[in-house]
């Protein structure tokens, strides 16, 4: 039975609560546990790009025990629904807003129902699940984090290529445009792009892209610059786009796809220009004590 602090706690006051605490303290389950474990409490789960395969063991586990999944909408692939949780009650998170959605996980938790709580991708890239997390510890709920594929991997992989290559990309940048919740100043794809090896993995732009690459333009950015897009990577109807900085925004909008896909700036999406690693050349002979310290695979 959790130690419910008070039936109306408002998450915000939680949140606020539990913002304070992390600053001073660290939960003592960050030492006693590792991801992966099994543990008490409600998991927070990364449903992966889509495809139902790319679900963790933990992951799926958890959702075969569930009576309760409150998932992430068009964003969750309705197929990994029904393979593992098709016995189990579904809720839409979307347009719901954390007043509602705390009392139902919370009370579904006490009335002693296994409760998941399924994000895509991983929770930790743009998943807003900490305050859930907190609202809900806040009144004596255990929560936990699953993790999953991140889009960006899924799309990656899809191209049969890797975010970091040698020589050409020694950075990754997992970000998102200006809009409604990121203001201009806080845009900074054009400083990644423009620092030339890093692959840029952009969330939540699929509508902004033609704006996107109007402003690297402005920047002065190479306009031949690689750009691919992987709407709904891992998805049936996974398709992909590839342009550069000058002619993916009408490429995009000649696709007609708004939301759900990942946009890769630069070199490494497309897996050219790389040069053969250190890892499997001469450093292979080095003694085993330098390996270790140097092993980069
Ligand atoms: C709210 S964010 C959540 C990201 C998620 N936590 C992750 O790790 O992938 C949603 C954005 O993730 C990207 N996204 C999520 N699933 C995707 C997929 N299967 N293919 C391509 N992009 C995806 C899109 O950019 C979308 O706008």
């Amino acid at each position: 039975m959790s130690e419910k602090q008070n039936d109306d706690t408002d998450p915000q006051t939680a949140i606020d609560a539990q913002r304070e605490k992390h600053a001073h303290e660290r939960d003592d389950r960050v030492y006693e546990h590792a991801a992966g474990d099994e543990q008490e409490g409600i998991p927070f789960i990364g449903a992966g790009p889509g495809h139902p395969r790319l679900l963790t063991v933990a992951g799926k586990e958890a959702l075969e025990a569930a009576d309760l999944v409150v998932h992430a909408g068009s964003l969750v692939n309705s197929e990994l629904l029904s393979a593992y949780c098709d016995h189990a009650e579904l809720v839409n998170s979307v347009g719901k807003d954390l007043e509602e959605l705390i009392p139902l996980m919370r009370d579904a938790y006490e009335a002693g129902r296994e409760v998941v709580r399924l994000h895509s991708g991983d929770p930790a890239i743009y998943g807003a699940a900490l305050e859930q997390m907190d609202a809900l510890e806040h009144e004596g709920v255990p929560t936990y984090l699953v993790p999953g594929v991140t889009s960006a991997f899924a799309a990656s992989a899809t191209l049969r290529t890797q975010l970091t290559l040698n020589e050409t990309a020694n950075h990754v940048a997992f970000t998102r445009p200006q809009g409604k919740t990121l203001d201009a100043e806080d845009d900074h794809i054009a400083e990644f792009v423009g620092m030339g090896d890093v692959t840029t993995c952009l969330y939540l732009g699929t509508h902004a892209v033609a704006d996107t690459m109007d402003r690297l333009l402005e920047s002065g950015a190479d306009p031949d610059t690689p750009v691919t897009v992987v709407y709904h990577a891992s998805w049936p109807d996974e398709d992909i786009i590839e342009g550069t900085v000058e002619t993916i925004g009408g490429k995009l909008e000649a696709a007609g796809y708004r939301a759900s896909a990942m946009v890769l700036i630069g070199d490494a999406a497309a897996g050219a220009g790389y040069e053969r690693s250190y890892l499997y050349g001469e450093w292979a002979n080095r003694s085993e004590s330098e390996s270790e310290s140097a092993s980069d695979d």
